[in-house]
């Protein structure tokens, strides 16, 4: 076995978006473009010399042939160890978790998230640095630079390792340690929650849930934990086998794409309690009966109720959420007297503030919550953070949303996707909004009045650094809110996100449809941006 010194030439498509690299799987198979990328990061890591690295992903096509050249590549740069999950199996909470626990230099998490995977579908690579979370931009940033002036990347001339069989392997000096991918990650839900309570929960026959696994990363953990660790009968968890092409599904937990769980909940026996999770384990959608919970008002109320769980009981030191996001959670930081920080959208920009012990909790609308157990949002924490509220508080979840509402009012909030819109298109109706901001302030749309416009720039407030074009935002004098921005994890065409939220305080009027609530915003953004005329689309794909 020797190191072999690969002559490149590079592609100069390979920034990372919101969340890492994600491109089709073919154009991930054209040459050298996996190891490509795979060199830029290991040049970004100060010295490979010694270093342990994770290594784990959804599961999806091109998964393990991927981890079988990053498992070359990093014994040629010189990495002491790999942790590796078995089958190339850790779901991005878990390697967040594993990366802190056995205090590594950082890990590859190999997953495009919620989307589609299979030979012609999606597949992605992030890299997450020593604090179990993703790279900051100025990481990202350098890794790009990298791509573009790469001659040579580091490789050897092994054969493939055994990914199903826990143990240990050597290649070069490398040693190839494959782990169970759910032990801990389970023991720290463990350490977290109150699982004598949840069990007493679950093993209540009278008390119905599911939890749709959508044939993705986190089967194994949810049937650990639901099933064998607190004792809820077999078959709670559903579709929990992962596969390569999630059974030809979209693993996406929202109410399109997780169906069959929404007929569960709805059907004339409606279950007590639902939850899903995506491709790689990190997005959550939780469901009562009948009753769909708005990841908005979900990060409110686990803040509202964080000191009934064991992990939060002494207190919440502050929360975040990502600039699009409903505002529920400041009302409830606002009672609890706790800093409430807003960022750009990304779970890279929770990293700081986390690091920096200013939050504890953190949210985007964008079926994400999480909390500094680890650096990356956690789908089945937020499932089990629910489980145990509704443990201790013995009431039906949407008894306790209702309850909320009546306590601090509704934020209505919706988010609606315009998928694969032609790309020029798009940003061409972005800039000429752009143009208009600052002329914006006191124009009528409707019956509403806008009071400011902006380009939503961030400042860390930990390291200072700067980022700028996050997102359009348009304020209303009555406190309503529209945003607008394009994608940036979509591989196909533009994606635009539009946004819209308003607080109604009257506790008479908080059980209304969201589109009935938030319908003359969803006019007033066409009549402003152009959005039907720009798309040629009359109705977006998604509604959320
Ligand atoms: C989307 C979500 C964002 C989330 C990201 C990764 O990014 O909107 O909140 O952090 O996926 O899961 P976008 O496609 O909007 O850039
Ligand atoms: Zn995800």
């Amino acid at each position: 076995m020797s190191i072999i010194t690969v002559a490149t030439s590079t592609y100069d498509d390979q920034r990372p978006g919101t969340s890492g690299l994600r491109k089709k799987v073919v154009v991930f198979q054209q040459p050298h473009y996996l190891e490509n990328f795979v060199q830029a990061i290991f040049n970004s890591i100060e010295t490979c010399q010694g270093q342990t690295l994770v290594v784990g992903g959804d599961g999806r096509y091109y998964n393990r042939q991927a981890i079988q050249t990053i498992i070359r590549m990093a014994a040629a740069n010189g990495f002491a160890k790999l942790i590796i999950g078995q089958g190339g199996i850790l779901s991005t909470p878990a390697v967040s978790c594993v990366i802190r626990k056995y205090q590594t230099i950082g890990g590859i998490v190999l997953s495009a998230s919620h989307n589609p995977g299979g030979p012609d579908e999606d597949f992605g690579i992030k890299f997450n640095g020593s604090n179990g979370g993703p790279a900051t931009e100025k990481v990202t940033e350098a890794i790009f630079a990298t791509t573009k002036s790469l001659e040579h990347y580091l490789s050897c001339d092994s054969a493939d390792v055994d990914l199903d069989t826990i143990g240990s392997t050597q290649v070069l000096n490398t040693e190839i340690s494959i782990i169970d991918p759910v032990s801990d990650y389970a023991d720290l839900m463990e350490e977290l929650f109150d699982f004598e309570k949840m069990r007493s929960l679950l093993s209540n026959r009278r008390f119905k849930m599911c939890f749709d696994a959508m044939h993705a990363v986190t089967g194994p953990y949810a049937i650990e934990i639901l099933e064998k660790r607190l004792g809820a009968p077999e078959g709670t968890v559903m579709n929990g086998v992962p596969s390569e092409n999630f059974g030809g599904g979209h693993p996406d937990p929202n109410l399109v794409h997780a169906h069959e769980l929404v007929e569960r909940m709805n059907g004339t026996e409606p279950l007590a309690f639902g939850a899903a999770s995506d491709g790689d384990g990190d997005r959550n959608m939780v469901l009562g009966s009948g009753f769909y919970i708005n990841p908005c008002d979900s990060l409110a109320l686990l803040l509202d109720n964080a000191h009934l769980v064991p992990a939060y009981k002494e207190g919440v030191a502050g929360v975040a959420r990502s600039m699009p996001t409903g505002r529920a959670v400041d009302r409830v930081a606002a009672a609890l007297e706790i800093p409430c920080y807003e960022t750009p959208t990304g779970w890279k920009f929770f990293g700081n503030l986390m690091d920096a012990g200013k939050i504890t909790l953190c949210g985007e609308e964008s079926f994400g919550t999480g909390s500094s157990h680890v650096r990356e949002k956690d789908g089945l924490w937020a499932v089990l953070f629910w489980l145990n509220i509704v443990a201790e508080r013995n009431q039906p979840a949407r008894t306790i949303v209702r309850e909320h509402w009546s306590k601090y009012g509704r934020d209505y909030f919706s988010r609606h996707d315009y998928e694969n819109v032609d790309s020029a298109k798009a940003s061409e109706m972005i800039e000429q909004l752009r143009t208009k901001l600052s002329t914006m302030a006191g124009q009528q749309v409707g019956d509403l009045t806008v009071e400011s416009a902006d380009d939503y720039h961030y400042i860390d407030p930990i390291d200072g650094s700067e980022s700028a074009k996050q997102g359009i935002r348009i304020l209303f004098t009555d406190g309503s809110r529209i945003v607008m921005r394009l994608s940036g994890t979509g591989t196909s065409g533009a994606t635009l996100r539009v946004y819209f939220d308003r607080y109604e305080g009257d506790p008479f009027h908080v059980s209304h449809d969201p589109q009935k609530a938030l319908a003359d915003l969803i006019i007033a953004a066409d009549q402003l941006a152009g959005i039907s005329a720009f798309t040629g689309r009359q109705k977006p794909d998604v509604i959320t």
